[in-house]
């Protein structure tokens, strides 16, 4: 984006004063906000001081709006000077904005410039005449008429080099011209056929009578206890209290049940609970216990060096338990300390 800064002192005008119909306008938006919260008509004062002012706004404007909202100058400047709406140099006398963004590019657009750079230059130039400017701007919103162009207030799309040249043609010419698409479609809709939303039955209410038929079967079944009967026939729901609702069980995995499965319990405080029936679904932590117990296994944590000499790293982590670990222990760490395991020696299996 350019840098958007005044106009030259040159181009500045000496004065700027609203026009009493706009200075009614003024008035109107102020009495939008409440009291002390004039600023918020900022933006509607501009555009009015700038269509006053022909198109752009110079820097007496721009004081005079500040004066009337009782701002500090420099908060309408920035307003002033972020918003591309307003321009903040003079303009032709038709000020053309082509939309350069992807789906009009897609469409045509640069052709488009090539007509706007041959016949009037440079963006942001007036020629001698003073007829025209334009400058690129982002999407303005009507990109299912790709290409178009803004002039003044009006929009003109489905544009190709031919037509435009012909716009351009009749405003200098100051003959009528039209505006909207330029190819004589209706809004947005389709090019060609209108050939959505053609059902006659979406209009005619034999549509929304069938949704309505079926609600009204629905009711009178349930009237008649027809709904009653269909829920009956649904097995395992009919006549329960509480039918339909989430079914619980019990605790799947707790000391008790793997030992009556006959796997090996995890340590000898899950032993001891297997052998109790009374804390059998309790599922007591071992933190509630205090010390961490020993690990069971007769092969359990073994260090693996991770850079062992001339060859590559391990991948697998040094904490990684070996086959057989119970997950419950495995799972146990979660502090950090997992990256400095504990080094136990398997006393079984060492040989001199
Ligand atoms: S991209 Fe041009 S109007 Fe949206």
């Amino acid at each position: 984006m350019a840098v958007r800064k005044l106009a030259p002192e040159e181009l500045q005008p000496e004065s700027f004063v609203f026009s009493p119909e706009n200075e009614a306008f003024v008035d109107q938006q102020i009495a939008k906000y409440p009291p002390g919260r004039q600023a918020s008509a900022i933006i509607a004062v501009l555009g009015k001081a700038q269509e006053q002012a022909g198109g752009w706004l110079p820097r007496k404007a721009i004081e005079a709006v500040a004066a009337r909202l009782d701002m500090p100058v420099i908060r309408v400047m920035e307003v002033a000077t972020f918003y591309t709406m307003f321009n903040l140099e003079p303009v032709g006398k038709y000020f053309i904005q082509f939309c350069g963004t992807t789906p009009c590019m897609l469409r045509g657009a640069a052709d488009i410039k090539k007509v706007l750079e041959r016949r009037i230059g440079d963006a942001n130039h007036i020629p001698s005449n003073g007829t025209f400017s334009w400058l690129e701007v982002e999407c303005l919103g009507a990109c299912s008429n790709a290409p178009m162009v803004q002039i003044n207030d009006d929009y003109y799309e489905d544009l190709t080099t031919e037509n435009f040249e012909k716009l351009l043609d009749d405003l200098e010419a100051g003959r009528p011209v039209r505006k909207g698409s330029q190819i004589g479609r209706n809004r947005s809709e389709p090019f060609e056929a209108v050939n959505t939303l053609q059902d006659p039955s979406l209009y005619d209410g034999s549509l929304v009578g069938a949704w309505r038929n079926r609600f009204e079967e629905q009711a009178k079944a349930a009237e008649t206890g027809e709904a009653a009967a269909a829920l009956e026939s649904v097995p395992g729901k009919a006549g329960r209290p509480g039918a339909g609702r989430a079914i619980e069980t019990g605790a799947a995995d707790t000391p008790a049940e793997r030992a009556k499965e006959g796997e090996t319990p995890i340590n000898p405080v899950d032993r001891k609970e297997a052998a109790d029936p009374s804390t059998a679904t309790k599922g007591k932590s071992h933190t509630e216990e205090g010390a961490r117990p020993a690990p069971q296994s007769s092969k359990s944590y073994v260090t693996t060096p991770s850079k062992p000499e001339g060859g590559s790293p391990v991948p697998e982590s040094p904490t990684t338990p070996e086959a057989g670990t119970p997950p419950a222990q495995a799972e146990t760490r979660r502090d950090g300390s997992e990256s400095k395991p504990d080094v136990v020696v398997d006393k079984d299996n060492m040989t001199s």
